[in-house]
């Protein structure tokens, strides 16, 4: 595919709006943690999840070695967490975010909208990433409103405001 080509491809692909998360892990004593907004369900049962891992990023080894992660799903208002978690140097990352430490070792960051506490179930190599496939061993999650990204940007999902016609009786 030409560089034309692959630019075209992320703009069509930047148009399927997402949730935002921050997939935390712990390998050896160190917790890692990444933007990310590959994330998806898969299965209720048994409960599966997955997420996409750029094979070129640093923290690779980290996420395919500690034996599972935890994906924190953003509240609208932890879009600073999602530009601090998508660069820089692993020990910088968690400065401004207030975390739980987890029966499994991994970090849970506070107030975010749900959380999934995942064991490393399956890796499949596709092309420039691996997916990361998980076993959902807890989880919890509360009633806030989301972070969302399409289109490059940060977004706030709310319901559409319907007018008396298109009200739903
Ligand atoms: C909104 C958003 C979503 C992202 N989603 C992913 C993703 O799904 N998979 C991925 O590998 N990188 C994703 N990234 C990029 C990583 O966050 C970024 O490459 C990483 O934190 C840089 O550190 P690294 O050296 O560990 O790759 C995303 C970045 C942003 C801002």
């Amino acid at each position: 595919m030409s560089q034309h080509q692959t630019q075209a491809l992320k703009l069509a692909l930047g148009n399927f709006a997402t949730g935002v998360t921050v997939v935390t892990t712990c390998h050896r004593g160190m917790d890692i943690g990444m933007t990310c907004n590959s994330f998806s369900s898969v299965s209720l049962d048994p409960a599966l999840v997955l997420w996409s891992l750029r094979k070129e990023s640093s923290n690779r080894e980290s996420y395919l070695e500690s034996g599972g992660y935890t994906v924190n799903v953003l509240s609208a208002e932890q879009q600073l967490l999602a530009l601090d978690f998508a660069g820089g140097a692993p020990e910088n990352r968690f400065a401004n975010a207030d975390a739980e430490r987890l029966d499994s070792g991994r970090l849970r960051l506070s107030r975010c909208a749900s959380w999934f506490d995942c064991a490393l179930h399956q890796v499949v190599s596709a092309g420039d990433h691996d997916i990361l496939i998980g076993r959902v061993l807890d989880f919890g999650s509360c009633r806030v409103d989301v972070l969302g990204y399409g289109q490059s940007e940060f977004k706030v999902l709310e319901p559409i405001q319907r007018t008396s016609e298109q009200a739903v009786s």
